[in-house]
């Protein structure tokens, strides 16, 4: 991993206006999708964007890509500002950054082979010019699939099969950065491990950075370098991976981190202690005052609801980790509280 900045988001907000009718009259309101976040990425690394469903994960991804406009922030991907390019002037970003979808029935066309679906974007950017069909076949081979079956439709193919395909679909343009959205929610549990082993495998050959969207911080934890914790439209915690799951400070991360179904529980080590997270998220048409989390804070306190607590370093960043230098920590809490051994931890 070097220490080159590949991605660097400021500020991105993404409302999605509608008007309503309230008693006679239309009012004009919006869904606060995504509201003030900012993170950056380096060369070859993996961030991890985690929170319960309809926190703004997938909105921000398709900012990220440029798939969407954002409503103000800036994306700067290779120190080039990529805001708000217009389409014609994003063909390189649609090489460089490429995305792997969560649903793998959906985002392939079923009407066409999966030698026509992996030559598209080869022909498209001027790949591999003579040689698309040999390339398609090493593609094939590099996420696991018989080269042979070139001809197939993806109807022929299994749920995991298929998100391989999508897996090479991404790769085929030979990226920088990829943005995976859940690329294993829709799988089976068996499935899913095999999936999540080839992008560890791809990435670690291939040298990719990645932003990879999870909506538990199990699935995360053996795979990225750096957490971020949303919640509705923000970031409520942020930091490398070790801050993340072994110091906590934000109640949100500590609940969410207390219910992630991680592999050393499964084998039967259960954490120290349970938080359990009660209610819905409110709407982020109308959220909650001060600090956002507050509806369903066991520590909420009067100034939660006046004042929004502002992401900042960690009181604890000096500290060092197990004799190692402490990297990046912010939190987004008035009370932080450090809540270690929330995760299982099976000894060496
Ligand atoms: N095109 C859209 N128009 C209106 N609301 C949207 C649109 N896309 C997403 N939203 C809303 O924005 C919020 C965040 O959605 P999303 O980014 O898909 O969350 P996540 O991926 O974390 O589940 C949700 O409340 C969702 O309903
Ligand atoms: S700011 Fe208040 S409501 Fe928000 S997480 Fe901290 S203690 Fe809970
Ligand atoms: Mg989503």
């Amino acid at each position: 991993m070097s220490d080159k900045t590949l991605l660097e988001v400021t500020d991105l907000v993404r409302y999605f206006p509608f008007r309503e009718i309230q008693g006679l009259r239309m009012v004009k309101a919006s869904v606060r999708a995504v509201d003030g976040i900012s993170f950056s990425v380096q060369e070859g690394q993996t961030l991890g964007l985690v929170g319960e469903s309809g926190c703004g994960k997938s909105t921000t991804s398709r900012l990220v890509t440029r798939l969407d406009t954002p409503t103000s922030g800036k994306i700067v991907f290779e120190g080039r500002d990529i805001t708000t390019l217009k389409e014609s002037q994003l063909r390189d970003i649609r090489r460089d950054i490429q995305m792997i979808f969560q649903d793998p029935y959906s985002s392939l066309n079923p009407r066409h082979t999966i030698g026509s679906i992996l030559t598209t974007p080869l022909k498209v950017h001027g790949l591999h010019k003579g040689r698309e069909k040999q390339r398609v076949k090493e593609l094939l081979e590099l996420v696991g699939l018989n080269p042979e079956h070139i001809n197939r439709y993806p109807s022929e193919f299994s749920g995991g099969q298929r998100q391989r395909i999508g897996i090479a679909r991404a790769l085929a343009v030979e990226p920088k950065l990829i943005i995976a959205d859940e690329p294993v929610s829709a799988l089976d549990v068996s499935i899913q491990a095999q999936v999540m082993n080839l992008l560890a495998k791809l990435r670690d050959e291939l040298g990719l950075a990645f932003i990879f969207v999870a909506h538990d911080l199990g699935v995360v934890r053996h795979f990225c370098d750096q957490v971020a914790v949303m919640y509705l439209g923000k970031i409520v915690e942020y930091g490398d991976k070790r801050n993340i799951y072994e110091r906590p400070e934000h109640p949100y991360t500590q609940a969410l981190l207390s219910a992630a179904p991680d592999i050393n529980v499964a084998r039967g080590v259960p954490p120290r202690e349970r938080i359990r997270l009660v209610g819905d998220v409110p709407s982020p048409i109308d959220p909650p005052s001060g600090c956002r989390f507050r509806t369903r804070c066991w520590k909420a306190q009067e100034l939660c609801a006046t004042e929004e607590p502002p992401l900042v370093e960690s009181t604890n960043a000096h500290l060092p980790i197990q004799g190692r230098e402490n990297g990046l920590h912010l939190q987004a809490c008035h009370f932080p509280e450090i809540k270690p051994a929330l995760v299982a931890e099976v000894p060496a």
